[in-house]
């Protein structure tokens, strides 16, 4: 059946309340997997086994298209690429253009663990001696993957201190700078491209602030890119060079060179572990029957929401501190591969692809935006994580009070507050028509979606897992919308215009500019004048 039809069907059987259809023990079973250390429950969504058939029914090409991606067929057709960020992690043969990319994607990883070894150990020493600062100077894929991971995995983090530099606004470099010995830091240009200007305009800052210390910078800086020949008229010496092929995407890149400053932070074992984590969610994504299957009941899910209920946003809200960056890194991964408008053959798509992803570590987000997500007109499906278990043994109440609120929030969602409760609860304090008008600002909604991830503790594994999840997840919704979820067109213009601009900011002629652009540049220069 073509996809849309199936929506316009899934569209009439929006409906029921979430509250009566939890009381069908058959479907709230078929609405609750397990792979590994996750149970993924969306129990509390309004799907119901009629509606979840009929999508498994439109997700009919996801195995083909699976199994196309981890044999390294060209699925990237617009970049002519091969998709194959599982072959960072993997460890069966892949071969792409009659070439098995393995022994060198082992090979690269086991120069990554020796590098790290040697910063992390002090054979590997700064002019100043051993190395106690890390700085990664990348952005987008090459600075969230490593940036998110590294506080997520804070408690195996024994190496040195790694910082992280993306934003070309030169407040970002400064104050990392600030604390930091140009004789003991290690700088780490991760930049797949080696042309991206915010990471290049970093780095050169970087090399001068380092030379006041080092005579030759360059022996205190080490590249991940695929553009060797970048990295060495950077003066960046290829034994400190972890290139990467083209099937790497930026956004899936934190498997491999990317995750440099990740292993330096946490050491290779629990680098490895966090590799282990992401196959065995491979492992399940490609052999578990799609009806039992974590990723593609998340994206089934996400399509019922977006494409179905027409829900516009996801929040992700994982109750865990250290997960703090994951939303950044789940809003990168999700609406650069899938904010697109045209199909795999450039037609135009007939209804929205990706919908818009943002959100916050609970329980902040609590005292922050859930007003809106309980109260507002438009509902927001609501993605919850939790761990059973803390890192912090002897502050385990605060974790039961993590969980508890976790729970009660998607409880909350779920039930909402009736009038008649509303009033019930006030009625000691107002009456006749003030009574009603309080109740009012008191009433909640109910019915609202949410999903809920749960896992024994945030170790090193459960984070490979939890991003591999959503990798998947990403790559099932752009198969049945017949998306390409692996390039990015949509960041070149502003690259473009970016650079137009840049005499313009200098003083030359900015009359071929609109008129908007034209105000705003006179009276910026104005100002700087
Ligand atoms: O913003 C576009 C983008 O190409 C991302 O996809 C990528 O992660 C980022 O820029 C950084 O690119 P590079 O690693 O080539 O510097």
């Amino acid at each position: 059946m073509n996809f849309w039809n199936g929506i316009d069907r899934l569209r009439g059987m929006t409906g029921p309340r979430i509250t009566d259809l939890l009381g069908d023990a058959e479907r709230n079973a078929s609405l609750r997997a397990q792979a590994g250390p996750f149970l993924f429950d969306l129990s509390k969504t309004s799907l119901t086994q009629e509606a979840l058939e009929l999508l498994l029914e439109l997700a009919a090409d996801v195995p083909s298209r699976r199994n196309a991606m981890f044999a390294g067929q060209r699925i990237n057709t617009t970049e002519d690429r091969a998709v194959l960020h599982t072959a960072l992690r993997g460890t069966e043969p892949v071969t792409v253009d009659g070439e098995d990319v393995m022994p060198g994607v082992r090979e690269t990883l086991d120069r990554m663990r020796a590098f790290a070894e040697d910063v992390r150990d002090g054979t590997f020493r700064g002019k100043g001696g051993a190395i106690t600062d890390v700085v990664n100077i990348g952005i987008g894929g090459s600075d969230l993957g490593p940036a998110m991971a590294t506080l997520a995995l804070a408690p195996w983090h024994d190496g040195p201190r790694c910082h992280f530099v993306s934003n070309v606004d030169g407040a970002d470099w400064a104050e990392t700078a600030k604390g930091l010995d140009p004789a003991t830091t290690l700088v780490i240009v991760a930049s797949k491209t080696f042309t991206t200007i915010e990471t290049l305009t970093n780095a050169r800052t970087a090399r001068h602030w380092m030379a006041q210390a080092v005579p030759d910078p360059g022996t205190q800086f080490a590249a991940l890119s695929s553009a060797e020949d970048k990295t060495t008229d950077f003066g960046i010496d290829p034994t400190r060079v972890f290139g990467f092929e083209d099937w790497v995407g930026g956004r899936y890149s934190v498997w491999g060179p990317i995750g440099l400053s990740l292993m330096i932070a946490v050491g290779p074992d629990a680098f490895d572990a966090f590799l282990r984590g992401a196959r065995e969610m491979d492992d399940h994504f490609r052999t578990a029957p799609l009806a039992r299957n974590l990723p593609v009941l998340l994206a089934l899910q996400g399509i019922w929401h977006h494409q179905v209920c027409g829900y516009p946003t996801r929040a992700i809200l994982p109750y865990d501190n250290r997960l703090a960056r994951l939303p950044a890194y789940l809003q990168q991964l999700e609406m650069e591969s899938n904010g697109k408008a045209v199909t795999l053959a450039g037609d135009p798509l007939p209804g929205p692809a990706g919908p818009v992803v943002w959100g916050e570590p609970g329980t902040n987000g609590q005292h922050a935006f859930y007003q809106l997500i309980h109260q507002g007109k438009t509902p927001v499906p609501c993605e919850f994580m939790v761990a059973a278990r803390g890192q912090e043994p002897e502050l385990d109440h605060h974790h039961r009070l993590l969980i508890a609120n976790c729970l009660a929030q998607s409880e909350a969602l779920l039930k909402g507050r009736s009038h008649a409760e509303a009033r019930a609860i006030i009625a000691d304090r107002f009456s006749g028509e003030e009574l009603e008008r309080q109740a009012a600002h008191r009433v909640f909604p109910g019915d609202r979606p949410s999903t809920t991830l749960i896992y024994p503790a945030l170790t090193p594994e459960v984070l490979g897992g939890i991003l591999a999840l959503y990798e998947h997840r990403v790559f099932v919704e752009g198969v049945m919308l017949g998306i390409n979820s692996f390039d990015q067109w949509g960041v070149e213009l502003g690259k473009e215009l970016a650079t137009s601009l840049g005499p313009l900011v200098e003083g030359e002629d900015a009359s071929a500019k609109d008129a908007s652009t034209q105000a705003l540049l006179g009276q910026l220069l104005d100002w700087r004048a």
